[in-house]
């Protein structure tokens, strides 16, 4: 059986004391730490740069899963490898022909490369790329904002996207991500698991990850 990875969001934690966040999230069990990167302009709400995850890697033990909300993404992904990222995603949205270019590039600087699609996008528009990816990310809200209300539909992309692989690869979803959805999500083939909002407010951190892998 396939390890679940689980990927909580520093988006939904104390961006004073990110240090602290990062360490308490490896300390209690998380696999990766999932930085969410946005450009005012792909989704409607900033948050950070390469620098910043520059500053965390030096601080981070377990790998760094960037998820890149922004348009252009060619031109950052140079920055964001070396800044340290491990995973790095960009959106089929906002990469369209020049997608398996991005792919191609990600991996040159030995990075694992992941495609993610926004809600309304259809799998069928990503399945000539499935052959290249390392990770395809599905979108379960729509992004921009942690603390979402999980989109099942969503999730059923899952369905078709395993119909269409004929590799192993990892299936990470995002948003709204809780002890039950992430049970749905696992149900349907997923393999990693986003989670923001669910982590970060929950009494025990430790107790909150470790029912993301629970059956
Ligand atoms: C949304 C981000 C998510 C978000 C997840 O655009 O990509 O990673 O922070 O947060 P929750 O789990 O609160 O939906
Ligand atoms: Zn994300």
């Amino acid at each position: 059986m396939n390890k679940i990875i689980v990927a909580p969001s520093i988006l939904s934690g104390d961006f004073a004391n990110l240090e602290t966040e990062i360490k308490k999230l490896a300390q209690n069990g998380a696999d990766w730490i999932h930085v969410d990167v946005m450009d005012g302009h792909f989704v409607p709400n900033l948050t950070i740069g390469a620098p910043v995850v520059k500053s965390l890697r030096k601080v981070c033990s377990i790998p760094l899963d960037v998820h890149l909300m922004i348009d252009n993404p060619q031109k950052y992904i140079k920055d964001f490898a070396h800044a340290g990222s491990d995973v790095i995603t960009f959106h089929y949205e906002a990469a369209k022909e020049n997608t398996v270019d991005l792919i191609n590039l990600i991996k040159s600087f030995g990075k694992k490369a992941g495609i993610s699609i926004k809600p309304k996008t259809l799998v069928k528009e990503i399945v000539p790329y499935l052959e290249l990816v390392d990770m395809v990310l599905i979108m379960t809200v729509e992004p921009g904002f942690g603390g979402q209300k999980f989109m099942p539909e969503c999730a059923e992309k899952i369905k078709e996207l395993k119909e269409h692989l004929q590799k192993n690869i990892i299936i990470e979803v995002d948003g709204g991500i809780n002890k039950e959805t992430a049970s749905y999500c696992k149900n349907l083939g997923a393999n990693a698991l986003v989670s923001g909002n669910y982590i970060f407010s929950a009494p025990d951190m430790k107790e909150a990850i470790n029912s993301l892998r629970e059956l």
